[in-house]
């Protein structure tokens, strides 16, 4: 009774709801880090009707443990050999599959290692279910959109509007930062972040946020660092530990019910995230985070970024060079 309330309110807290309709979602990694919390968080999401786990390892397990949760979803669990299986009937998948960063190191020394992963998942996921909304968390992202999207293309199931690269804790932390700074709860201080998702590919554009604007001089210049390199801290602190898990399955769950709402058909689900745009097609940039409107087809409408101050400016400019290498080793993987 207790349990059943206490995870309806922390529902509640947690996702927006709108009129319901059932849907499968997959969790590709889901025995990690990211995985473990961000199905524990899907379970609790009112849109979700089945949850599939997927892992090389664990997944049974954290299927198990989850499944016993109050809310009305049904959990499975499946072993190594059966990514086929979790795949049928997905219409979101989720993927935290793949190596973390270690102090020292950047999200591009994890490339070679992840790349393979991301176009294994991709390969079966183009098979299995063509037609599913793929989120890659997996880093780095810059690179693994591409590399997923190049698979389904070479497969001849490739829908732009359906790849996202999950660039949403980068949002998550611009927020909160900039609440800690000017007070106040973050919910009030929503901040467009766009680019990409690492280092100096993220761009948060704060001059957008009326709170954020008496933020100026080294300070701003100070918050700025600390939403670009914010996963420096976790992965610092937790000290060989991996990198942000936490924070990341919330991000993830907060992106996916984001997603599914729009996929319910609710109107004017806006949000930042890497996709296929045409913003800076004609520089070789193909992928793209700015704010997206989510709906049934995915990335319906992908907004352009609006005024730029001369500082945004100038970071946009250092994030389009390192973008475009990203997206070119990516793509240069699969060549
Ligand atoms: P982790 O090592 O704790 O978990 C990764 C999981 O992926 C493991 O359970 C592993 O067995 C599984 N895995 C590996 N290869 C697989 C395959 N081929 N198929 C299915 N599962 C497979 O790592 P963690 O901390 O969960 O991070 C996962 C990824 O998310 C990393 O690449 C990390 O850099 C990235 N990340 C992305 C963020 C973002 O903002 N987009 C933020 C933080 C991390």
């Amino acid at each position: 009774m207790f349990a059943r309330s206490a995870a309806r309110k922390l529902a509640a807290r947690q996702f927006s709801t709108s009129a319901a309709r059932n849907i499968n979602v997959t969790v590709l990694g889901a025995g990690g880090g990211i995985g473990q919390p961000l199905s524990l968080l899907l379970k609790l999401d009112p849109h979700v009707t089945k949850l599939n786990l997927y892992d090389i390892r664990g997944a049974p397990g954290v299927a198990a443990d989850v499944s016993h949760i109050d809310t009305a979803s049904e959990v499975e669990g499946f072993e190594a050999d059966k990514l086929e299986e979790a795949l049928e009937g997905a219409e979101v998948i989720v993927v935290p599959a793949g190596v973390p960063r270690k102090p020292g190191m950047s999200r591009d020394d994890l490339f070679s290692t992840n790349a393979s992963v991301i176009r294994d998942l991709a390969t079966a996921a183009a098979k299995v279910a063509p037609k599913a909304h793929l989120c890659i968390i997996t880093n780095p992202v810059n690179s693994m959109v591409p590399i997923a999207s190049r698979v389904y293309d070479r497969a001849g199931v490739y829908d732009p509007k359906r790849i996202f690269g999950v660039s949403t804790l980068d949002v998550v932390r611009a927020s909160r930062f900039l609440a800690g700074i000017v007070g106040g709860d973050p919910a009030d201080t929503p901040v467009t972040v766009i680019g990409g998702h690492s280092g100096e590919t993220i761009v948060p554009l704060f001059s957008q946020t009326p709170a954020a604007k008496r933020i100026t001089g080294e300070a701003y210049k100070k918050l700025v660092h600390r939403v670009q390199f914010g996963g420096d801290e976790v992965v610092q602190a937790k000290a060989g530990a991996g990198s942000a898990t936490l924070s990341m399955a919330y991000a993830g769950a907060k992106f996916t019910n984001a997603l599914l709402r729009g996929i319910a058909g609710e109107k004017g689900v806006i949000t930042p995230s890497y996709v296929r745009s045409p913003l800076y097609e004609n520089e070789g940039i193909e992928f793209f985070a700015s704010n997206v409107e989510l709906g049934p087809n995915g990335a319906e409408k992908i907004y352009p970024l609006g005024q730029l101050t001369a500082e945004e400016e100038e970071y946009l400019k250092a994030c389009k060079d390192g973008l475009k290498k990203n997206i070119q080793k990516g793509f240069a993987f699969l060549d």
